[in-house]
């Protein structure tokens, strides 16, 4: 059994799921976006403000590569995951990929006013739904499952859990 990468939109649940069916499968848990700020020794705020999304961007692919090498466990990626299909080559041949799937208006209420997503510092409602729409085809295509992640955690947690054991 190889890596199970969760993926899927800002708020879609990927580190909250992860962690939870990490624990489950007594499997290591990793995070993309925890593995980008570590190495960079700064925030995901700081490094797009310092790097821009293309530094960013860059050093996601790097540790995207750093954690597919690590024991097999779960992986929360960042929603941008699937922007670059080396990522999505890596993640393929590492293992399964699992996508959350979730209406915008449920990402929207789910994210609040947090401000820690550089990519939604203005109209966050609009932006959630334009970039749900650019990247949709990109997440379906990429997915090796779906699961709706609507519902409750436990429920979310139990559906991803039995697409890992079907792999
Ligand atoms: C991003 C999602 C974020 C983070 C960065 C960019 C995106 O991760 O990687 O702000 O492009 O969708 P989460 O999906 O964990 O919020």
């Amino acid at each position: 059994m190889g890596h199970v990468w969760l993926i899927g939109m800002m708020g879609s649940g990927k580190s909250t799921v992860g962690r939870l069916v990490a624990d489950r499968l007594g499997r290591p848990f990793y995070d993309i976006d925890d593995v980008v700020e570590q190495n960079g020794r700064a925030s995901i705020a700081e490094i797009f403000g310092l790097e821009g999304e293309i530094g960013f961007r860059e050093r996601e692919r790097r540790a995207v590569a750093d954690v597919a090498t690590r024991p097999a466990g779960v992986v929360a990626t960042g929603g941008g995951i699937v922007l670059d299909p080396d990522n999505v080559a890596t993640m393929r041949s590492s293992g399964k990929t699992v996508l959350l799937a979730v209406d915008p208006e449920v990402l929207s209420r789910r994210i609040g006013d947090s401000e820690d997503r550089p990519l939604l510092t203005d109209g966050k409602e609009e932006r959630l739904h334009t970039i749900a729409m650019e990247r949709d085809e990109r997440y379906r295509s990429s997915a090796d499952a779906v699961v709706d992640a609507t519902g409750s955690i436990d429920a979310v947690v139990t559906d991803v859990e039995a697409a890992c054991r079907e792999s």
